[in-house]
């Protein structure tokens, strides 16, 4: 399985912080945050990375991870987005190197407390479509800002980006694992309201044909992009708690 780690976007909720950096290559606690999802992939056997980035600071990436070999990566490609034209877009430019791999996709302002190894290793032994890792969140004002998966037990019926109403209490978060039916897929999404293509609609694609699978994960879990008080809270945990373990 391949990974790729998406490290673009334009960061303006981090603004005016993210005028002056890349939001991924920002501390988080001791080191840049980029590291915490190279370090998440490799501890779970991932070790072919491609890492997709764009923007005015893409070359400070190549100076901290170089050829990734001393954070454990075995080989690791570069990708350059032209414009924030979206996760889905973002995540199309790896196709040629993933190829007809499986692979697992992590967005680079994503911390999670417990190592994705147990989830990782279901979607080994998944047949075929996708698989996504879901967070329990309180807070509806929290979950607007977040895609929401929509339950029917353990099935998930439809995924909603950024709703009104939060269908369930399962966020999902940025760790997605796709087939090759992916690289399908992502030419056919239009851009959505926010003029992006959204790895939401890639997501609903496979919910949509029942090859979708969820998996539910412990502890804590954060999105470090998403405001700055989130980027705060994120950095206040990882200072004092392991992450990935
Ligand atoms: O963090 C989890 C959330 O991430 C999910 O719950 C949402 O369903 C999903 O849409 C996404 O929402 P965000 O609004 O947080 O996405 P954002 O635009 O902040 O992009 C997240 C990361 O994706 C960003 O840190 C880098 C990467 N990205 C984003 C865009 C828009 C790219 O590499 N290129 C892009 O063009």
């Amino acid at each position: 399985m391949k990974g790729v780690i998406l490290a673009g976007g334009s960061g303006t909720r981090l603004h005016p912080l993210t005028r002056i950096t890349n939001k991924h290559l920002l501390p988080l606690y001791d080191r840049p945050m980029v590291t915490y999802a190279v370090e998440a992939l490799v501890r779970a056997g991932i070790d072919e990375l491609m890492l997709v980035t764009g923007g005015t600071h893409a070359g400070e990436f190549f100076r901290l991870l170089g050829n990734g070999h001393e954070y454990g990566i075995d080989r690791l490609a570069y990708g350059y987005q032209d414009q924030a034209g979206g996760i889905a877009e973002a995540l199309g430019l790896a196709e040629r190197f993933v190829g007809r791999d499986k692979v697992c996709v992590m967005l680079a302002d994503n911390i999670f407390q417990r190592s994705l190894a147990p989830v990782v290793e279901n979607f080994a032994r998944q047949e075929k479509g996708a698989r996504i890792v879901l967070s329990h969140v309180e807070g509806d004002e929290h979950l607007r800002h977040l895609g929401v998966a929509a339950m029917d037990g353990d099935r998930v019926t439809e995924i909603v980006e950024k709703p009104e109403s939060p269908p369930s209490r399962f966020a999902v978060t940025g760790v997605y694992f796709y087939d090759a039916q992916v690289w399908d897929v992502i030419p056919t999404l239009k851009p959505s309201g926010r003029g992006e293509l959204e790895i939401t609609d890639v997501n609903n694609w496979y919910v949509g044909g029942k090859q979708m699978e969820a998996d539910a994960v412990d502890g804590f879990w954060g999105d470090a992009g998403e405001s700055i008080d989130a980027y705060y809270e994120v950095n206040d945990f990882v200072r004092r708690n392991a992450v990935n373990e």
